[in-house]
């Protein structure tokens, strides 16, 4: 389990510096045009919130809640290089910290307002812990974002395409087999984990959650005129977002 988790940290040291650099000075379509106003969206109100950010990276999305008026921000993440180019824009309401967030014993119980995890639980081995931990460290009637990739796309797959490149659809295999699948992202393989969406509400509902929503981000023609290269969203959903709530009495 160590030498997994090792290796796991690795490959995002390794990533880290054409990540920052993307999110610094890059497009990603993605997250501008798809995910981020949905996750800002589900986060419900912003102001004057204490957030904390699981799997933060080099803190895009803390700035973002920062700059909407949240009261605090705790970005944690496991990767060195992540924390401290996020550290470079900190400001006065967000904070980071290198960490584990399968293991959040560092943290009070029952003090986030709401917690978000955006693309993170599919690197996680043990996402189970990472839902305990975070329902812990929720007050009562908070709230657990998670953006996650869609059971449907991390399973394996691709798209069938003709003979002339054109793309038919989306060919879905080894659904029901959980576990590392390993694929290249910036020059560099990295390792995500793939689990049923049966596997991920079970998991949310056991840990005391109630599922309040699941959004499967999709887009409309003003943000295809802006963001071309995410016309396949229109076809097939490539996230999930799954909102959560700690019930207000327990
Ligand atoms: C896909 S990136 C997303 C980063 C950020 N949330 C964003 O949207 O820009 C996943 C992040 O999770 C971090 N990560 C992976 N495993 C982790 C763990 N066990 N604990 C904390 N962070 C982890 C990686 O270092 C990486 O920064």
């Amino acid at each position: 389990m160590r030498k997994q988790s090792e290796t796991l940290r690795d490959e995002w040291r390794a990533l880290a510096p054409n990540w920052i650099h993307e999110a610094r000075v890059g497009r990603n379509a993605n997250r501008e045009g798809l995910l981020d106003s949905v996750v800002l969206e589900a986060c419900g109100d912003i102001r004057g919130r204490q957030f904390l950010d699981c799997g933060c990276g080099e803190g895009r999305f803390c700035r973002l809640l920062a700059q909407r008026g949240a009261a605090y921000v705790l970005g944690l993440d496991l990767c060195e290089p992540m924390i401290e180019a996020a550290r470079q824009l900190e400001s006065e309401v967000t904070s980071y910290r290198v960490a584990d967030v399968q293991d959040l014993s560092f943290l009070e119980d029952d003090w986030f307002d709401v917690a978000v995890s955006y693309l993170n639980q599919c690197d996680l081995p043990d996402f189970r812990a990472n839902t305990a931990e975070v329902f812990r460290v929720l007050r009562p009637g908070g709230r657990f974002v998670v953006a996650n990739l869609h059971p449907m796309r991390s399973a394996a797959g691709g798209w069938q395409k003709d003979e002339a490149g054109t793309k038919q659809h989306v060919i879905l295999d080894r659904y029901f087999e959980e576990g590392a699948r390993h694929w290249t992202m910036m020059g560099v393989e990295v390792t995500n984990f793939h689990r049923t969406l049966e596997t991920y509400i079970s998991c949310f509902l056991d840990s005391g959650f109630i599922v309040g929503r699941i959004v499967e981000p999709t887009v409309s023609q003003e943000i295809l005129a802006r963001y071309p290269e995410l016309a396949d969203e229109q076809r097939v959903p490539n996230f999930i977002l799954y909102v959560l709530e700690k019930p207000a009495v327990s």
